[in-house]
């Protein structure tokens, strides 16, 4: 079967080999404003979506609000934990204020279409939250996806306006990354895929 020859490389492809993420605690003000914000969903829409049922939702927590969310996450883990020491708590309640920005990334399930299975719509949710993460990655900032037990709290999700059906899939911590950031090397791909042919 021919081959087709390898295009040439393009400032997109670049990017997407380049992305890496930057610690919350290497992230710094200024935060994508509202115009970036829209540029990183626009390309979290971008995501492939079975049935169109752009489950993709995003949370951005700012300022004080970030405060607000550590009470709630030390909330979560009380309830979820009641013998987590304080100083294990007074931690839960710090994580939020490591960055200026944090998304709460989100999937809205509908469970009223059964050709489209709950786990693809968190499926098409992570693929654009991707997306998101190379959009921001693309325009200079440092993004990290963070998960952590609150994420499957009902009281947090209703803390955050979702509702209890749907799916919070994770933190991502955003800001300007202190110093350059690394860009550490990956794997060889070619132990991640081959061809296939039958028996
Ligand atoms: C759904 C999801 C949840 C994650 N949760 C954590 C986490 O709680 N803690 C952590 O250290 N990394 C977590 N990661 C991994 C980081 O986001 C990141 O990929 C990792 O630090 C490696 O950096 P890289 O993205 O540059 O390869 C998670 C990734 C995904 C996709």
């Amino acid at each position: 079967m021919p081959e087709a020859p390898l295009p040439p490389t393009s400032p997109l492809l670049e990017g997407l080999l380049g992305r890496a993420s930057v610690p919350p605690r290497q992230l710094r003000d200024p935060a994508p404003g509202p115009e970036a914000m829209d540029r990183a969903v626009a390309a979290a829409l971008r995501a492939p979506d079975h049935g169109g049922l752009r489950p993709w939702r995003f949370v951005c927590i700012r300022g004080e609000a970030r405060v607000a969310l550590g009470r709630i996450l030390a909330e979560s883990l009380v309830a979820r934990e009641p013998e987590t020491p304080p100083a294990r708590l007074e931690i839960e309640r710090d994580k939020p204020l490591r960055a200026p920005l944090v998304i709460a990334a989100g999937a809205a399930i509908r469970h009223d279409r059964p050709g489209v299975p709950a786990w693809e719509q968190e499926a098409a949710a992570a693929a654009g939250t991707m997306n998101l993460l190379n959009a921001l990655d693309a325009m200079g900032f440092g993004a990290c996806w963070l998960s952590s037990g609150a994420l499957r709290d009902p009281a947090v999700k209703r803390h955050l306006g979702f509702a209890e059906t749907d799916a919070l899939l994770g933190w991502i911590y955003v800001g300007t990354p202190e110093a350059d950031r690394p860009r550490p090397a990956r794997p060889e791909p070619g132990r991640y895929w081959r061809d296939w042919s039958p028996d």
